[in-house]
């Protein structure tokens, strides 16, 4: 990139994206072997056919590696020209040391490296991290990371969570170009509501995910709805100005009801959830690669990211390709 550090009137472009699902397929078909549901009620419910499985020895710093390089190459960047690496996960390898820092040393980079937890908004949240670092002049190129090994995490005799989740990766470098350009990202927006902690968590004792589905179904709604608004109104686009929204992939109808409240047709919600399940801080990063890698960016276009988790935690972005 030509960009000089001086982060005066510098935007964060995604220069590169990649992704990496393991090869193991957990199918409806499967999971109705193990627990008491149908692949009819699965598809109807939520819109998911399959999900991904880590291979048992599999972490999440091997998945985030290979995401990593993928979103690497397509940057054109070597790993040494990285400022920083964010890493969004809910399932690290270890409490302690964190994944970035393993990533880091994998990838060859030689920046901070960091972990950050805010669930399925992680990748939002982290391009809300990133675009800072690049607007403020600290950093010329970010690396973000969203990956997770929730079949780690799931309870395989809970039919109401065990059949929505999956593991992956997905990255992105984000890298600053003069604002002149245009391009790159325009507006994040972050919330969060605390009061709501216990209807999507894992509690230490148990380790496992309980979700009060109904309510998380209701708030993912509502909240997206609102945020969504929100980013579009301060970004100064209208919903028929964007060309492709990539929302974080949880459930087909709650994509659908969002929306038909934002009034965006449905072929402009991008949605690859029917083949990963819910991936977590990885569904968009993941969802935004195949995405590019179909020709469904061209230069120019609008994007809009959005997405709620555990947290409750919630946010959206606005971005010119
Ligand atoms: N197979 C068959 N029946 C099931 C299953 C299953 N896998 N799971 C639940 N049911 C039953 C319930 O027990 C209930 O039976 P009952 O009426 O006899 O009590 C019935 O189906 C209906 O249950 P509801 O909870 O009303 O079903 P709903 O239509 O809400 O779908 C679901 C449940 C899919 C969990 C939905 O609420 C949902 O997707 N919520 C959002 C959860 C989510 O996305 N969590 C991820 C993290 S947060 C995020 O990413 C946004």
């Amino acid at each position: 990139m030509t960009a000089k550090r001086t982060g005066v009137g510098f935007r964060a472009i995604l220069s590169g994206t990649g992704h990496c699902v393991p090869a193991a397929i957990l199918t409806n078909a499967e999971l109705e072997r193990r627990v008491s549901t149908t692949d009819a009620w699965i598809v109807e419910r939520t819109g998911i056919r399959e999900r991904r499985l880590a291979a048992p020895g599999e972490k999440a710093s091997d998945l985030a590696l290979v995401a990593a390089q993928r979103a690497l190459d397509a940057a054109g960047l070597a790993p040494e020209f990285l400022d920083m690496i964010l890493v969004a996960t809910v399932t690290p390898d270890r409490p302690m040391p964190a994944v970035g820092p393993t990533l880091q040393a994998a990838l060859g980079a030689r920046c901070p490296a960091l972990d950050f937890s805010a669930a399925c908004a992680g990748f939002v949240y982290g391009l809300s991290l990133a675009r800072a670092q690049i607007e403020s002049g600290q950093a010329q190129h970010v690396l973000l990371v969203g990956v997770e090994v929730l079949s780690r995490r799931v309870d395989f005799t809970d039919r109401e969570t065990c059949i929505l989740f999956g593991d992956g990766a997905g990255a992105v470098v984000l890298s600053a170009v003069p604002a002149e350009t245009g391009r790159g990202l325009l507006h994040t927006r972050l919330g969060a509501d605390g009061r709501f902690a216990d209807i999507l968590r894992i509690d230490a004792d148990e380790g496992v995910i309980r979700m009060e589905g109904r309510e998380i179904f209701r708030h993912a709604v509502n909240r997206l709805t609102e945020v969504i608004e929100a980013a579009l109104a301060e970004t100064g686009w209208s919903a028929a100005d964007v060309n492709l929204v990539v929302p974080h992939q949880a459930n087909l109808r709650i994509l659908e009801a969002v929306a038909k409240r934002i009034d965006v047709p449905r072929e402009r919600i991008y949605a690859n959830l029917e083949r990963y399940g819910n991936t977590s801080a990885a569904s968009i990063p993941i969802a935004l690669d195949e995405a590019r890698r179909e020709g469904r960016l061209a230069d120019g276009d609008k994007v809009l990211f959005a997405a709620l988790g555990a947290g409750l935690v919630w946010g959206a972005a606005t971005l010119v390709w």
